[in-house]
């Protein structure tokens, strides 16, 4: 498994990729894996020659009330994990990738994100959307994987690689539970 911060360092394994024919299974994720994670990882195998997994705690989908420095972190466990399933990319875009300075540009999807969670979270989705169409043009996927858990984001999702025309099919993967 290859770890990679940069953009350039990424786009020369997904030309190569390309380049061989390959398909490309993405798992954006903002790290502290857990069943759930492993799982989409799981399916993302199923769908694709290789599999790229991302790790990105994204400021932009944190409100002011929420708090992002207290979101857990743990690379080194997540890490180990991404391992253990196969992952062939464990990209981990550092702040400066993601929203270099002078960053300006928001993705919204106003009529998915206004209700459900987005009625106490009013920034939250435009961040996922934002950070996801980041990713997807990093990543470039033939298949992306999200959990049927956030199914608001699922949705919102589906409509923005509808409304944007990524060639990106989009797989939800059904809530994992704990035994109890
Ligand atoms: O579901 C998540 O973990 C995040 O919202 C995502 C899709 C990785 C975007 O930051």
């Amino acid at each position: 498994m290859r770890i990679i911060e940069s953009g350039d360092g990424l786009a020369i394994h997904i030309a190569k990729w390309k380049k061989d024919g390959k398909t490309i299974g993405f798992v954006p994720t903002m790290g502290f894996l857990h069943e759930g994670h492993l799982a989409l990882m799981k399916m993302a195998h199923q769908h694709s020659d290789k599999v790229v997994t991302s790790i990105f705690v994204n400021p932009r989908q944190f409100g002011p009330e929420e708090d992002l420095d207290k979101y857990p972190r743990d690379i080194e466990r997540d890490t180990q994990l991404a391992r253990n399933e196969n992952i062939d990319i464990l990209f981990i875009p550092t702040q400066d990738v993601m929203y270099p300075p002078g960053y300006q540009t928001t993705i919204s999807v106003p009529y998915l994100a206004k209700p459900l969670c987005g009625k106490s979270r009013p920034v939250h989705f435009d961040g996922v959307a934002t950070v996801v169409t980041k990713l997807f043009n990093l990543v470039q996927p033939d298949v992306a994987v999200f959990g049927e858990k956030d199914y608001q984001q699922l949705a919102l999702i589906r409509q923005m690689v509808r409304d944007l025309n990524f060639k990106i099919q989009i797989v939800g993967h059904p809530i994992v539970r704990e035994p109890d």
